[in-house]
This record gives structure tokens, C-alpha cells and sequence, in this order.
């Protein structure tokens, strides 16, 4: 996902961009660019421009596209972008620059307003090179800086550049963390944020800023987290903060004490627990520009409405952790679109023969893209003739190119090899995919389709209550269960496929065997398996089988197992029959996959802890299985 870099001071920033553009790597990204102001001209005088250089591909792309330029100037701002308006390509890359090409502005986030905004500068005669929603900004600020009309009345001229920000970000909805400079104030760079992180710093002999503390850390570990509306504007010589009224402000420093290692992993332990912890960001990155003027709006598809009309079979194919995200797929499309769906093992699905047509929409699920069995039933789909849609967190990856259209789950790179963020995006795709579908049957009002999107993204807010609230509970439950040989987890209706993914989580870091079953299954065999002290772990929440749930737990209970359950907050009965509790905020029926997976993945991971192991680097597993 999208990185910022800033710098001004006395020395050249050409490199210092380069490498904090790439401590910024690891988020993933499909372009990268710099804009550095050109050194004052003799006598001081300034030289009113900027060298913008950007282009699609790697950092290291752009570095030896550098290295034949002499770029003296001593403050820039720099960028790796990740595409969401806009393909990966050269033009879309950041920097972009106002119509005079003296003010550039670096961007993660995404402007809701974009083609509003872009409509009216185009009328007002702003010319512009991208398809991207942040070219939008430098447009709205040169007209901002130089007093031009903008249609609001607001008509004074500023000549100063935090003003005209200020200004121009009055008119931006959406998410923004942005960075700008302007070849009229030399060494001047201003900085603010809504929605997406950016932190500022001061180092020995220059002023700096990044969306991530990472691209900092050599310069400073004294550093300042802007909070929403809060602006600064960085000078060669120091810094200036300015809360969201536009006041001058004392900064709130915070001091780092991470090495590179911690850095790289935001201050916690491990990979997992912080892309675990990212999940609330997730959720709202995935939906974010979603709904557009009220309405579901997926371009990406690649199909009109009259055409999704005409599905009649949905097969998600797909492997491991991104199979249980489809086996929930399949109970929200055939719920809400009415569409008869199978969930298939990408392995299984391209060695029989499968019955498609036309009107068959396959769905291929995988983070990495480039999973071999999930390619190769793509493919082998694509000849007998069905529609393939895929959902990946990797930008241009495999599935991404040999699709018909693609949601990109804006997870960020996952780097711990067990799944977590990833799934929490798919979900939140696929449900998107289910309501899109829905709503195209005409199964569903555009009101029901707001509230049920309304209420998805409530759950950002319901899992961060989980991490307040639970890890008391959950190091408890972790703690009864790390010396057990096997666990059995169990679960009706959608809360089956959460169990699947929780004993998966559970097996591949902990080396504990694991099972999930229906729970209605357990008598048919594996209940044999119960006694005294034997964990199971039930997803009991509020839901039309909440009873039935119960019932089964009962005759866990009746031989002895230790019932670790997930339940509705407030449900005190559970108490009765669980050993231990752990709590998820009340939710529609169809959005628990977003919140009790959670407790489960933290579940696996304590008590991996406890049992001594990598929870990053499982033995045996690869982050991406390209062979078959
Ligand atoms: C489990 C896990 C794996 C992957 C599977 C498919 O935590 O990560 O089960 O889900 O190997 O990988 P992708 O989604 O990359 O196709």
C-alpha cells in the first residue's frame, strides 16, 4: 500500500528519499516517485521548479533512473504508490503537479469526492495526466495558492502554502495523508492527514516526515504522530505544528525506542500479532470508496449489471485459509442473491469436470496471486468458458492478470506466513461480491444493501473493542489448552467455517492437531474422541442455531470436555456450560466471520507462544505455494 517520504535540509535529499522509500517496501506497492525542489538560483534568488521523476516498478527502478541525474536540491517528497484509482502505470505514479507544474503532492488514502472535484477544475480549466483521485490535490491547492476562483467564494490569494492546503483540504472527502511542496517557497514542505497515518520528525541537520515511523528511524527517534486536521510544515531549519483550527501548537513527541526489527514490526513481537492488530485498518480500506453516492460501486468487476443478472452458478475456488474465506462466500451469496454456490479446493476443481457454463461465475480466492492449484483452475475455467473473478492482496500478481476483473483486498503485505489480515480482507470482499450480486438479482433495495455495508463497517470499531477488552480472556483459555494433543472446534450455520479457520490457525503455529466440525457432526464419529479435559472450541453467538449450538456443546460437556467458547457480548447463560469465555461485540449473524475469527487467530497464537514455537515462521510452510 502506499508509503510517504519528506525531507528538507541543507544537504541533498535524492537518496535520503530513496531510502525511506524503500524501508517502505514491505507494504507492497506497483510504482515509486520523487519531487525535489531545484536549488536557488544565483544570488539566492528561487528557481521556481521542481524535478518530478516517477514511474511504474520497483524502487530500485527508479534509483538507477537517478543515478544518471544530478539532483542537487535539498528538499522532496517521494512516494511508492498503490494502485486504486487508476492502473499501476508512469502517469499515475505520485508525485502530481498542479497545471504550472510548481507544486507537487504525495498522497496515500482515497478521495471520495474525486470526480466531483475533477469535473470542476476540468471546467475551470485545470488540465490534467492521470486517472488517479489524488491528481485532484494539486489542482485544488494551486488554485488555492494563487487566489484563483474556486467556486466557493473563498477567493483571496494566499501565497503561502500551509494556507492553501488548509484551504483546498476543506473541499477533499475521503481518507488523506499528503505531503506538498511548492517551487515558490523554497525548502518548505507542509503535511496533514485524516484517516491515514503520518508521522513527523526533526533530525540533526534536516526536518522529516513518513507515513511510517520505519522510514524515520535513522534520523530520529524523537518524532510527532499527526492526529486528524494537524498540520506541519517542515522547514530546513525546524518544524512547525498547527492543530485542526489552524492555531500554532506544541508538538506531542513521542520517543521511539525500537530497533530496526521492532520497527519493522511497529513495536510488537511479531509479524502476526501486528497484521492481527491491523485488521480494524483492513476492514476500512477494503470498503473505503466502496459507496458512491449511495451507491455499491465495484468497477472492478468487469461486469455490467445486466450480466452479473445472468449468473445463475457461482464456484469460489481457492486454498487453505482463502477456502474458508469462500466457504463464508458461499453462505452470504446464496443467502442474500440467491445464487447456488460451491466452494471448491483449487486442487480438487481443476482435475474433475466441473459443470460451467456462460452464466458460471468462478470466483478464485488467493492473498498471494500466485498460489499454482488456484492459477490452474483459473485457467482451466477460462477455456470451458466461465467468468473468472479473482480477489487477491497482491497488486498484478497472476490471478490479478489471468482474471476477467479483480478486488484487491487491501490487506498490505502479509509477511507472517499464517493468514490473518488477508482473510479478513477476502471476507470483507466477498461480501461486497454477495451484495453487488444481490442487488443486481434485484434480491436486495438499495437501502438494505447501504445498512448491511453500513454495518460491515462497523466491525473496524467492534474488533479494536476485542483487543481492549479480551486479552485477558483469551491468555486464560490459551493457557488451559497449550498442553492438550488435540482440540476439536465446532460451530453451526456460518459459524462452521470461522471454526475451520480457527483450527487451521491453530494447527499451522502451534503444532497442536486440530479439527473443526459442524457441530451438528459431533455425534456421528468424532465426539469418541471426548474426554475429561479434551478442549473444544465453540463459535456459539448470537444466531438463528444459537440453541442448537448449545445442545451440542451439552453433550461435549456430558464427557467431560473443556469448552472454550466465543460468544455475544452480554450472554451470561454461556457462563453455564463454557470453562472459559471469550467475548465479540453483538453483530449481524452475517458479519461474525469479521469479528470472532479474531479471538481465534489470537487465540492460536498464544497458545503457540506457550508452546514455544515461531509464530511467524511455521516449520514446513511457504508464505505463497507455487508448485501444486
Ligand atoms: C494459512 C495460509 C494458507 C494459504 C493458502 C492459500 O494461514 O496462509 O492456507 O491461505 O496457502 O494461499 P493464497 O491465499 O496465497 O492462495
Amino acid at each position: 500500500m502506499c508509503g510517504i517520504v519528506g525531507c528538507t535540509g541543507s544537504a541533498p535529499v535524492k537518496d535520503v528519499l530513496i531510502s525511506g522509500l524503500k524501508r517502505l517496501e514491505y507494504r507492497g506497492y506497483d510504482s515509486a516517485g520523487i519531487a525535489v525542489q531545484k536549488p536557488a538560483g544565483p544570488g539566492g534568488a528561487p528557481a521556481p521548479d521542481l524535478v518530478v521523476v516517477h514511474r511504474v516498478g520497483k524502487v530500485a527502478g527508479l534509483e538507477s533512473e537517478l543515478e544518471h541525474q544530478s539532483i542537487p536540491g535539498t528538499c522532496g517528497i517521494g512516494h511508492t504508490r498503490w494502485a486504486t484509482h487508476g492502473r499501476p502505470s508512469t502517469a499515475n505514479a505520485h508525485p502530481h503537479t498542479s497545471c504550472a507544474g510548481d507544486i507537487a503532492v504525495v498522497h496515500n488514502g482515497i478521495i471520495e469526492n474525486f470526480a466531483e472535484l475533477r469535473e470542476e477544475l476540468i471546467a475551470r480549466g485545470h488540465h490534467f495526466t492521470s486517472e488517479t483521485d489524488t491528481e485532484v490535490l494539486p489542482h485544488l491547492i494551486e488554485e488555492a495558492y494563487e487566489g484563483a476562483p474556486d467556486g466557493t467564494g473563498a477567493e483571496e490569494a494566499t501565497h503561502d502554502l500551509l494556507r492553501a492546503v488548509r484551504r483546498a483540504m476543506r473541499r477533499v472527502v475521503g481518507a488523506y495523508g499528503i505531503a506538498v511542496t511548492c517551487a515558490q517557497e523554497p525548502g518548505v514542505i507542509v503535511t496533514t492527514r485524516k484517516d491515514s497515518p503520518i508521522v513527523v520528525g526533526r533530525g540533526a541537520d534536516a526536518s522529516y516526515l513518513a507515513s511510517d515511523l520505519i522510514a524515520l528511524i535513522d534520523a530520529t527517534r524523537d518524532v510527532v504522530i499527526l492526529e486528524d486536521g494537524e498540520c506541519a510544515r517542515l522547514t530546513p531549519d525546524g518544524i512547525t505544528y498547527y492543530d485542526a483550527a489552524g492555531k500554532a501548537m506544541e508538538p506531542r513527541i513521542t520517543h521511539v525506542d525500537w530497533d530496526l526489527d521492532m520497527a519493522e514490526k511497529g513495536g510488537y513481537p511479531d509479524f502476526m500479532i501486528k497484521e492481527i492488530m491491523e485488521q480494524p485498518r483492513v476492514v476500512r480500506d477494503t470498503l473505503a470508496g466502496r459507496m458512491v453516492g449511495g451507491e455499491l460501486t465495484i468497477d472492478e468487476l468487469g461486469l455490467t449489471p445486466e450480466e452479473l443478472n445472468l449468473i445463475d452458478r457461482v464456484y469460489v475456488i481457492a486454498c487453505g485459509t482463502s477456502y474458508h474465506a469462500g466457504l463464508i462466500a458461499k453462505n452470504l451469496i446464496e443467502r442474500w442473491a440467491r445464487i447456488p454456490t460451491e466452494v471448491e479446493a483449487a486442487s480438487e476443481f481443476r482435475y474433475r469436470n466441473p459443470i460451467i457454463t456462460p452464466s458460471t461465475l468462478v470466483v478464485a480466492v488467493s492473498q498471494s496471486g500466485e498460489t499454482a492449484d488456484t492459477l490452474a483452475a483459473i485457467r482451466d475455467a477460462r477455456i470451458k468458458g466461465a467468468k473468472v473473478f479473482g480477489i487477491t492482496n497482491v497488486i498484478g500478481s497472476p490471478v490479478a492478470r489471468e482474471s476477467d476483473g479483480v478486488i484487491y483486498t487491501k490487506a498490505n503485505k502479509e509477511i507472517a506466513v499464517a493468514s490473518t489480515k488477508s482473510f479478513i480482507g477476502q471476507v470483507v470482499s466477498l461480501s461486497l461480491l454477495a451484495l453487488s450480486l444481490a442487488q443486481a438479482k434485484g434480491r436486495m433495495t438499495t437501502g438494505e444493501v447501504r445498512m448491511l455495508f453500513r454495518e460491515m463497517g462497523d466491525t473496524a470499531e467492534q474488533i479494536q473493542w476485542i483487543f481492549d477488552t479480551q486479552e485477558p480472556a483469551i491468555e486464560e483459555a490459551a493457557a488451559a489448552m497449550k498442553d492438550a494433543h488435540s482440540a476439536l472446534f465446532v460451530g453451526r450455520g456460518i459459524a462452521s467455517a470461522i471454526c475451520y479457520e480457527g483450527a487451521l490457525k491453530l494447527k499451522e503455529i502451534s503444532y497442536l492437531h486440530a479439527e473443526a466440525y459442524a457441530a451438528g457432526e459431533m455425534k456421528h464419529g468424532p465426539i469418541a474422541l471426548i474426554d475429561p479435559g479434551f478442549p473444544v472450541i465453540t463459535v456459539a453467538t448470537q444466531s438463528p442455531v444459537y440453541d442448537k449450538t448449545i445442545s451440542n456443546l451439552k453433550e461435549c460437556e456430558a464427557r467431560g470436555a473443556k469448552i472454550i467458547a466465543v460468544a455475544t457480548e452480554g450472554d451470561e447463560d454461556i457462563k453455564q456450560i463454557a470453562d472459559h469465555v471469550i467475548y465479540v461485540p453483538r453483530v449481524r449473524d452475517c458479519f461474525t466471520p469479521i469479528t470472532a475469527t479474531v479471538p481465534l487467530q489470537l487465540l492460536a497464537r498464544s497458545v503457540a507462544l506457550l508452546r514455544g514455537c515461531d509464530v511467524d515462521q511455521p516449520r514446513n510452510l511457504a508464505k505463497s505455494v507455487t508448485v501444486e
